[in-house]
């Protein structure tokens, strides 16, 4: 690396994507010093931990030093305009502009540029009051419907809804809170097919694809159960036809490229488009401006590029290049406190073996007096890597038995249905 470039990165954020984030540039060897901030006991082994109260105060931290490069792990600091920031400083940033971050942010706001851009998409209607979205499912003769809140709910502000009953009992919860019908309510059709995690690494202008992966979103295996932030994740998905690829870029990879460059919105850094495969052709559930987790957890071990170049290169504005062919699959499995998604403050003691046979990225951990204990909803991710998703998965979950945690939960069946091809 010249000596233009940043000797020291930093990794913002503290749950076990951003574990990974830093385990793919402590082992790039071109950094010589890995800040995180917060961070977290497991990401303390790899990287200075820098805790902070709030996003200015981080930001004076970062005035103080050399030129970083800064990778922004999470979707809220990005939608605060923390990448500007330090942009403005003159650190390296892997992470989109706020106003480009909207995109995530605002499902509306989403929502309105594909209707703009032709982007296939759910048909959704937008409820800015109680009695908007009463009036809908009171008139809708379609079941099962979809019902979101508008702004960041970390995974969880979408509901599945079967019957006019679920929805009228969700609705009743969410007219409880004013500020969700502020931002607005989505009633959106619900899409049927096979769902994917495309991420793609953008400078803005073109886009190179990482390898797809799913991700689990429920809490469990019961189709009726609660969406979380993400159970469980495996690559490289097979069977993705050209035909279909083609699809995902021409009608919606290259038209949010249009509209970055008709805005003139900077974006360097992950765009992670979730979507779902229906018999009509790929449509946008969602965009991310970020990578997901535990998808990221699933990624690093499998590009088997020097991450530090590649997160250099995007910083600056090039687009890396990805080989599109893997020679490693992975499978991640999240270990959650047993009462996630409903809130939670952990405290359960948990016992990690030293040299465990495949990767443990922590999440919501916390040291008390010594002693490592949850700390929240995903306590941590284990990854299996190996030459196919079979024995990847095999590899995960021998190192999950492994782990003795009271009082948490784990999905058995990630990437069970999986054939390798
Ligand atoms: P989102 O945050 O919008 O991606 O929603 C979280 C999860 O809810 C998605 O990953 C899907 O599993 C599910 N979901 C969201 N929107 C729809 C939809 N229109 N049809 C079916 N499932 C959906
Ligand atoms: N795994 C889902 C997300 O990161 O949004």
């Amino acid at each position: 690396m010249d000596q233009q470039r940043p000797q020291h990165a930093l990794v913002v954020g503290q749950g076990s994507r951003e574990h990974a984030l830093v385990y793919s540039l402590t082992e790039s060897k071109h950094f010589s010093k890995v800040y995180a901030a917060p961070g977290n006991p497991g990401i303390a082994g790899l990287a200075e931990c820098i805790a902070y109260q709030n996003l200015p105060e981080l930001i004076s931290w970062c005035a103080k030093r050399e030129p970083l490069l800064v990778i922004i792990g999470p979707e809220a600091p990005l939608v605060a305009g923390l990448a500007d920031a330090l942009r403005s400083q003159g650190h390296w940033v892997v992470g989109p502009s706020q106003a480009a971050a909207a995109l995530e942010g605002s499902k509306t706001y989403a929502k309105e540029v594909m209707r703009r851009y032709n982007i296939p998409t759910a048909r959704a209607q937008m409820a800015r009051t109680p009695a908007q979205l009463q009036a809908w499912i009171e008139e809708e003769t379609m079941w099962p419907h979809v019902m979101k809140q508008s702004g960041l709910a970390g995974g969880k502000g979408v509901v599945i809804v079967d019957s006019r009953e679920a929805a009228w009992h969700v609705a009743e919860s969410w007219t409880e809170r004013p500020e969700l019908f502020d931002e607005g309510i989505l009633w959106e059709e619900c899409l049927i097919g096979e769902e994917i995690s495309v991420h793609v690494l953008t400078n803005g202008h073109e886009y190179a694809w990482l390898p797809l992966t799913r991700d689990y979103k429920r809490v469990n295996a019961r189709s009726d159960a609660p969406n979380t932030g993400g159970m469980g994740a495996f690559g490289p998905v097979p069977g993705l036809d050209p035909e279909t690829k083609d699809r995902i870029n021409k009608e919606i990879l290259d038209p949010v490229m249009q509209f970055l460059r008709d805005e003139r919105m900077l974006y360097r850094g992950v765009l992670y488009v979730g979507l779902m495969l229906t018999a009509s052709g790929p449509q946008v559930l969602e965009f991310n401006v970020r990578m997901g987790d535990p998808e990221t957890e699933v990624i690093v071990p499998m590009v088997e590029q020097d991450w530090g170049a590649l997160w250099m290169q995007l910083a600056q504005g090039r687009l890396p290049r990805i080989a599109d062919h893997f020679g490693k699959a992975a499978v991640a499995v999240v270990l959650a406190d047993e009462r996630y998604p409903n809130p939670t403050t952990g405290g359960q003691p948990l016992h990690i073996p030293q040299n465990l046979d495949g990767l443990v990225f922590q999440g919501a951990t916390r040291l008390v007096d010594g002693v490592l204990e949850g700390n929240g909803g995903r306590i941590l991710t284990v990854v299996g890597v190996g030459p196919d998703v079979s024995n990847a998965r095999r590899q995960a979950y021998q190192v999950m038995s492994q782990i003795d945690a009271p009082g948490t939960q784990y999905r058995q069946d990630i990437a069970l249905e999986h054939r390798d091809s």
